[in-house]
């Protein structure tokens, strides 16, 4: 039921545009590939929605994928900290203010989504989106920018 308000909410607050304008769906797949690679949103969303679909077939423990937002500029200092003590469900990253927003982890034939404030975006930076899997985000990785 509260899920139910909050996605009515949304939709009132973000002037009854349709869900695909304020949201975008990414799919990963085996072969450690997003098959997006620029995501903008619009500067007329509230809240903008990002789904992650897992193509594949593979276990998260092999090819997990998530997607992490950062600033670019903190892109190298947030992929130094991951680590396989922070664990799968943290996406093996510590908890830190300057990630915008981060899915959970997901295998092959799973689906997630990650929601957040568009108004946590400034508009002119830019952004970057990756899976923070160890070893996954020299290629897994692409542009955002509102
Ligand atoms: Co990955």
């Amino acid at each position: 039921m509260n899920k139910f308000i909050l996605a009515m909410s949304i939709f009132v607050l973000s002037g009854g545009l349709s869900a695909s304008d304020c949201g975008i769906t990414v799919n990963g797949n085996d072969m450690m590939q997003y098959d997006v690679t620029t995501i903008n949103v619009d500067s007329s969303c509230t809240n903008f929605e990002i789904t992650l679909n897992h193509s594949g077939k593979l276990d998260k423990s092999i090819m997990g994928h998530n997607i992490v937002i950062v600033s670019t500029e903190s892109f190298d200092e947030i992929i130094g900290m991951i680590n396989m003590d922070a664990g799968i469900d943290n996406g093996f990253l510590p908890e830190d203010g300057r990630i915008i927003a981060k899915t959970a982890m997901i295998g092959g034939g799973e689906t997630t989504s990650v929601s957040f404030e568009a108004a946590k975006l400034e508009s002119g930076k830019e952004y970057t989106f990756f899976c923070s899997f160890p070893g996954h985000y020299g290629i897994m990785r692409g542009k955002l920018a509102i």
